[in-house]
């Protein structure tokens, strides 16, 4: 497995021994968990050459705190890649790949300013920025992306599809603890009682799915799942949303044969944590 840390060198392999070679590209920000490493598994599947970046782009935390307490786990993360099979680990310094670079503008026709976005102001524009400036220095073929950050998944097909770039973006499934936890490098920063605490989440979730009908309003399900996660002493929910996958616009009625989201953002003491679920009628 080769490390590499400058944008000259990642780029100039793209550009010459990497050209003609199916490229999967795995962004992350470290803390390598088991739900990134099936990103990894499948993008070794799947292309010639996988390539992983390990980098906590500043630009995306709105929350300083936030940033300078995210888990840095570079030892473990290198040696749970090399054994996942990834070829190359690109690992830059803010400095270097955001040299010359002032971002990509682009119209998010909303979708920055809902959900996430409301609470996370200049998140995705942040997300945004440096996924493009991979994009632009590797030309992956395939892209490999979390559906348990399900808008921002969206938005980097919106960004991928305005830009007309030849990249294949590939959602993977919301990988999870047995408790039913939504795996996450935030979970390293939950105590065990938390973590116990954090899988009322998904139970609630799954609940819901399990027991929705077409008749129920999103409305009264919104406040039920409020209530069932926010009795738990530790837990405050943020917001809850049923959204349509695509457009993520919120829906306020089911419709039969739809298929519906359900996200959540959800205080765990100081952490915060998100989730979703997929609704089918
Ligand atoms: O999902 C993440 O870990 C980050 O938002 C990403 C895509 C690596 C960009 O920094």
């Amino acid at each position: 497995m080769k490390i590499i840390k400058t944008v000259t060198e990642m780029s100039g392999l793209c550009n010459t021994e990497l050209k003609n070679l199916k490229t999967g590209f795995v962004p992350t920000m470290g803390a390598l968990h088991a739900g990134h490493i099936s990103l990894v598994n499948q993008s070794v599947k799947e292309n010639d050459i996988t390539i992983v970046s390990i980098f906590v782009n500043p630009k995306q935390f709105n929350d300083k705190s936030d940033f300078e307490n995210y888990p840095v786990t570079i030892e473990n993360d290198l040696d749970l890649l090399e054994k996942a099979n990834c070829d190359i680990v690109f690992i830059p310094q803010a400095n270097d790949i955001y040299k010359d670079y002032d971002g990509y503008e682009m119209d998010f026709e909303g979708l920055d300013k809902i959900y996430e976005g409301e609470f996370r102001p200049g998140h995705f524009r942040g997300v945004i920025d440096i996924v493009y400036r991979f994009f632009s220095i590797i030309n992956p073929d395939n892209s490999y992306f979390g559906e348990k950050d399900f808008q921002q998944l969206a938005i980097i097909k919106l960004m991928v599809k305005k830009a007309e770039l030849p990249v294949n973006i590939i959602p993977c499934k919301i990988m999870r603890e047995d408790s039913g936890l939504a795996m996450s490098s935030r979970n390293a920063r939950l105590s065990i009682n938390q973590k116990t605490t954090a899988s009322e989440i998904y139970k609630t979730l799954n609940a819901v799915k399990e027991s929705a009908t077409v008749d129920q309003s999103p409305e009264q399900l919104i406040s039920f799942i409020t209530r069932e996660i926010d009795k738990n002493d530790d837990l405050k929910t943020e917001y809850v949303v049923f959204c349509e996958p695509e457009s993520l616009k919120s829906v306020n009625i089911f419709r039969e044969k739809s298929s519906v989201r359900l996200c959540v953002a959800v205080w765990c003491g100081k952490i915060r944590l998100i989730d979703n679920i997929s609704l089918q009628f």
